[in-house]
């Protein structure tokens, strides 16, 4: 089986950029020891990917010469594992790939019941990962409550979105925090929220924002880090919540930078959490039968901007970290439509 597949081919050094990676055509031999072949229909360049080249974080660093991973969905073509059969709609840590041999333990088979009349992609979007990530910070890490106000960074994103519409389908006040003219308008006219704040065009994030929450903010959901954070921490309510869900910002950083203002951390008793979306596996398929009804109904929406084709991958990851990051990316491989 013939299968194009993106390699780290050096290491990376701050920004990322498309030399970083190459782009091998791969004869794949067939699955063995609990392993499935697997053809791509969708995957993800999120970009989370750059805090591992070179570093372990909750998974295993990416060397030099490896596949890039990446969640995605796809069809399973063969199986050495009981689990799956060909034929099987199946997510999970697949790769920036046309096909990728992945171990069955990485991968789940997709519950038709929970895509039935929704496109294969929301599985990647608020079907999947970042919807789950979404709902599970908002409704456990920060226990929002209707009436609260609630912030979101990197707001635009796969997750800041459905989070801030997640967050006002629960009854809350919302503004979001994105890059850019377009994407904050987006953020009002498409996803619904209250309010947004264009960082790139801000004198003075800090003060911005206080005009936008006077009273002061009860919950932040936290996808960037670095000096957005240090902005909504100074506005945060006595005994605020933070939950830590990504630090994108501080990806490309050759050092750490950290928060800045754990001053007003003691002094306004905020509890910070992080966490990660798998710690909720078993809750899963709860949260995706909520999940599930409000896209149904159109109060979730889930509109990503798809690549065609595989070549896209690279230029797509390294675009995010760039001042016209285009939004929620997706790469999709070959005809991916409704048929599956
Ligand atoms: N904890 C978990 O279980 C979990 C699960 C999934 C994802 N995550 C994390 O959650 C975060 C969001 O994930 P996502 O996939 O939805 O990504 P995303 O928010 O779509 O990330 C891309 C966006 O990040 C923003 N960005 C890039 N560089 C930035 C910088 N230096 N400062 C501020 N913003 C910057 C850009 O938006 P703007 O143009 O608006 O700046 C870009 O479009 C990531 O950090 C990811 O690692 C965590």
């Amino acid at each position: 089986m013939k299968a194009l597949q993106w390699v780290l081919a050096k290491p990376v050094v701050g920004m990322p950029s498309s030399s970083n990676f190459s782009l091998a055509e791969t004869d794949l031999p067939s699955p063995t020891e609990q392993k499935v072949l697997v053809e791509i229909r969708y995957h993800t360049v999120a970009p989370g990917i750059r805090a591992r080249i070179g570093a372990d974080t909750y998974a295993a660093k990416i060397e030099v010469g490896e596949i890039i991973p990446g969640m995605g969905v796809g069809i399973v073509l063969e199986s050495a594992s009981v689990l799956f059969e060909p034929g099987d709609l199946v997510v999970g840590q697949l790769a920036w790939a046309t096909h990728a041999i992945v171990a069955a333990s990485d991968i789940n088979r997709i519950g038709t019941q929970h895509l039935k009349d929704l496109p294969l992609h929301t599985a990647l979007g608020t079907m999947g990962p970042s919807g789950l990530t979404a709902y599970f910070g908002l409704t456990d890490v920060l226990a929002i409550q209707p009436g609260e106000t609630v912030v979101i960074s990197s707001a635009a994103g796969s997750v800041g979105s459905a989070a801030g519409q997640i967050a006002k389908i629960l009854g809350c006040h919302v503004i979001g925090i994105a890059g850019g003219k377009e994407k904050c308008r987006d953020l009002i006219e498409i996803y619904g929220f209250d309010d947004s704040l264009d960082y790139r065009d801000s004198k003075s994030l800090a003060r911005e924002l206080n005009a936008k929450a006077p009273e002061g903010i009860d919950a932040y959901f936290d996808n960037v880090g670095g000096e957005i954070s240090d902005a909504v921490i100074q506005n945060m309510k006595l005994f605020g919540r933070i939950a830590i869900c990504g630090q994108t910002s501080e990806y490309n950083q050759r050092e750490p930078r950290g928060c800045r203002q754990m001053t007003s951390v003691i002094t306004r008793r905020l509890t910070l959490q992080g966490f990660v979306v798998f710690d909720f596996r078993d809750q899963f398929d709860r949260a995706l039968e909520h999940i599930r009804e409000w896209v149904l109904s159109g109060a979730l929406q889930d509109s990503p901007n798809i690549l065609s084709g595989i070549d896209l991958a690279v230029d797509g990851f390294v675009s995010q970290f760039s001042e016209s990051s285009a939004g929620r990316l997706l790469v999709k491989i070959g005809e991916a439509g409704q048929g599956w």
